[in-house]
């Protein structure tokens, strides 16, 4: 499929972050931004590194991902300078020499110790705005996270640059190879760990590079809401897959979930069939001025049409959301903004200059409640779930007789349903970005 080049699209990114850092100095009385791109954490007691994770601010800017103890630098009227550290070291493969389509837009000062930073970073860190955490602290460069800087532009990272959209749909292509090779896997009677190592085969992408671990759930376990467990011997029989698995684009992530049953399985099928349309049209939901929470709530409702369609429940999709019984089945938010990070910055922002909006009461783990707005790129993941403890506590809240046990009985052997893509909010109708790469990768 045609895919968007980000080369093009990387100078009016970079301007638009600059007119923001502009704006969210001026708000908070700063001369520089500041990002270190964050240093490598080691176990305690022992000289193994963990995976390092590069400052989220720092990506935002450049597609490096893999280049710590660097630093951005901007003061508003100087072309952005970066700092870039690409040290003698024959013990590990160090970062290449600054390539690419962001190159020619910096000034770039390649150093070889961590330490010579200082020398490039401007001369009072009391005028620079650093962002960052407190391990990437170097001298006097603390990162101090000055709250209305980051209010700013955590607000306004929730409206994607077309570079970022075009990353975005880069990062489908990757994780839809992943779970076509996922399915097969299952289909052909492969353990956890086995589907895992062919999606990650098949995505070119491993822990190192993926935006998340891997959920790889069959039967049961598809009702642990963020399964990593990786079970090694396949269950017999395997009746149903769950998997959220999503890849990486110069740093931007895409976050994806699927759910198949095993054949002859039909009524489970058939619930997945079920909550795929509820999905479809959740996703055409997406739209300027729509509240999110609304989304979520609506949500709610036409999932509890289809446990009540399937005899799961015996009380209407009202009845079961006034009750807290649909929060049983459907225990998690219907979604999130995502960008640079899965879950991204700024989910309950009220403004740009900080308030928060409250989530619904009895929705404590929805993460996203703005009104959506163009430029916005949210997940919408409904799922329905057969989870004991949860249907433990429907029955001591005395709201057993709003369920069909027998029904929970024959379902729970399938652990549960999440469909899961995402959506691009515009000025019109909603653009699904994963959809038309499974219809492409069919
Ligand atoms: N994969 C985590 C989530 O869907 O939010
Ligand atoms: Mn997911
Ligand atoms: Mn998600």
């Amino acid at each position: 499929m045609n895919l968007p080049d980000p080369g093009p699209l990387y100078a009016d990114h970079l301007d638009a972050l600059v007119r923001r850092a502009d704006e969210a100095l001026a708000r908070g009385g700063f001369d520089h931004l500041v990002v270190p791109s964050g240093r490598l954490h080691y176990q305690v007691f022992d000289d193994r590194d963990y995976p390092y994770a590069v400052n989220p601010q720092f990506k935002a800017w450049l597609p490096l991902t893999r280049v710590p103890d660097s630093w951005l630098i901007h003061t508003p009227g100087r072309r952005p300078q970066l700092v870039y550290h690409q040290p003698h070291d024959y013990w590990h493969a160090v970062p290449a020499a600054p390539n690419g389509w962001w190159v020619e837009h910096f000034d770039i000062h390649v150093i070889r110790t961590p330490e010579q930073a200082l020398a490039l970073l401007p001369k009072d860190p009391a005028r620079c705005a650093i962002l960052g955490e407190p391990h990437s602290a170097l001298g006097g460069f603390v990162p101090n996270n000055p709250q209305p800087v980051i209010d700013y532009l955590d607000y306004r990272r929730a409206f994607k640059t077309a570079y970022e959209i075009a990353l975005m749909r880069h990062a489908q292509v990757p994780a839809v190879r992943g779970h076509r090779a996922a399915e097969a896997a299952f289909r052909a009677g492969a353990s956890e760990f086995a589907i895992h190592m062919a999606y990650c085969s098949a995505a070119g992408q491993d822990s190192n590079a993926l935006p998340y671990g891997n959920i790889i759930a069959l039967n049961e376990h598809a009702a642990v809401l963020h399964y990593t467990d990786l079970g090694h011997a396949a269950p017999t029989p395997a009746r149903s897959f769950l998997i959220d698995a999503g890849a990486s684009a110069h740093g931007y992530a895409s976050d994806i979930t699927r759910t198949y049953a095993a054949a002859g399985h039909d009524e489970f099928q058939a619930m997945i069939d079920a909550v795929d349309a509820a999905q479809r049209q959740m996703c055409a939901a997406v739209r300027s001025g729509f509240d999110y929470k609304q989304l979520h709530v609506d949500a709610h409702l036409a999932l509890m049409g289809i446990l009540r369609e399937f005899g799961v429940i015996t009380v209407s999709p009202e009845a079961a959301l006034a009750s807290g019984v649909s929060a049983a089945f459907f225990p998690h938010g219907i979604g999130h903004l995502i960008g640079a990070q899965v879950h991204d910055v700024a989910g309950f922002a009220a403004s740009d200059h900080g308030g928060r909006i409250e989530r619904p009461a009895g929705h404590p783990y929805l993460r996203m409640t703005r009104v959506l707005e163009p430029g916005m790129v949210v997940t919408i993941e409904p799922g329905v779930y057969f989870i004991d403890m949860l249907l433990d506590e429907v029955k001591k809240a005395g709201n057993a007789a709003s369920v069909n046990w027998e029904r929970v009985d024959f379902f729970r052997r399938y652990g549960g349903i999440r469909i899961e893509d995402e959506v691009l909010c515009t000025d019109g109708e909603a653009d699904n970005l994963t959809r038309p790469v499974f219809a492409a990768q069919g």
